[in-house]
């Protein structure tokens, strides 16, 4: 299967690609966490892409869709993919649809009222970069799944988050549509439990399989 995670920041795409990879035994691609290991590693990629995350921005395509095609040219992405975050325009779509067509996109639709919250209480883990919530995991520093150390994303902050939200109406929601007309669209209510979502995003997938 070769799908695609699309939604909002905070809308629970990395929550849900985590289980779908381990249930589905499929290659977990995370453009954003590919930026944050540059950054960490202090790469010329990192070095590009922080002063574009730090401002809630896109960064550039060419370097976005050199690191994807590359990543999906990989042993591991032969039998299927699940991208997180990729595409987020329409470029970015273009440049996959002729690389390597998507069987489904799973579009985590929510409002984005409940998005504030959700970022503002995410804790991440370092090592398995598992997506948490203070509300469910309180201030432990310590990741419930496999040790890890916790932290806050620099990006999930109140003025980097409003800018991440224009972003995503201007360039990425639109990729809705795209995908409608191509008939592989998949919507599915992100204001509900992980739980229910992940139920709703399992209906779709063992439909497909
Ligand atoms: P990226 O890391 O992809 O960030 P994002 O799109 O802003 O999305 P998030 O990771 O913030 O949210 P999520 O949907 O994964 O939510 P999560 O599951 O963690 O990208 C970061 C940056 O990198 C971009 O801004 C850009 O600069 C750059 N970039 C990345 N891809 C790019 C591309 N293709 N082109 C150009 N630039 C690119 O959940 C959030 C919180 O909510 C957690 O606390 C979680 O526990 C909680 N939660 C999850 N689901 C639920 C639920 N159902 N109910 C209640 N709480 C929930
Ligand atoms: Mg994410």
């Amino acid at each position: 299967m070769k799908l695609i995670m699309l939604g909002a920041p905070g809308s629970g795409k990395g929550t849900q690609a985590q289980r779908i990879a381990k249930d589905y035994k499929i290659a977990n691609i995370s453009t954003g966490d590919i930026f944050r290991d540059n950054i960490k590693r202090e790469t010329p990629i990192g070095q590009k892409a922080k002063s574009y995350i730090d401002r809630g921005e896109l960064v550039p395509d060419e370097v976005t869709c050199a690191i994807v095609t590359d990543r999906l040219s990989q042993e591991d992405c032969k039998g299927g993919y699940l991208l997180d975050g990729f595409p987020r325009n329409l470029r970015q779509a273009q440049k996959l649809e002729a690389f390597s067509a998507p069987d489904a996109v799973l579009y985590l639709e929510t409002e984005d009222s409940i998005l504030l919250e959700r970022i503002g209480g995410r804790r991440v883990c370092r090592k398995c970069m598992g997506s948490f919530h203070i509300s469910s995991i309180g201030d432990t520093t310590v990741c419930p799944v496999c040790g890890g150390e916790l932290y806050r994303r620099d990006d999930d902050n109140p003025a980097t988050l409003s800018a991440r939200l224009d972003v995503y109406h201007r360039e990425s929601a639109p990729l809705a549509g795209y995908y409608r007309e191509r008939g592989i669209l998949h919507t599915i209510k992100g204001n509900a439990t992980q739980d229910e979502v992940y139920a709703a995003i399992k209906r779709v997938l063992d439909k497909l399989q």
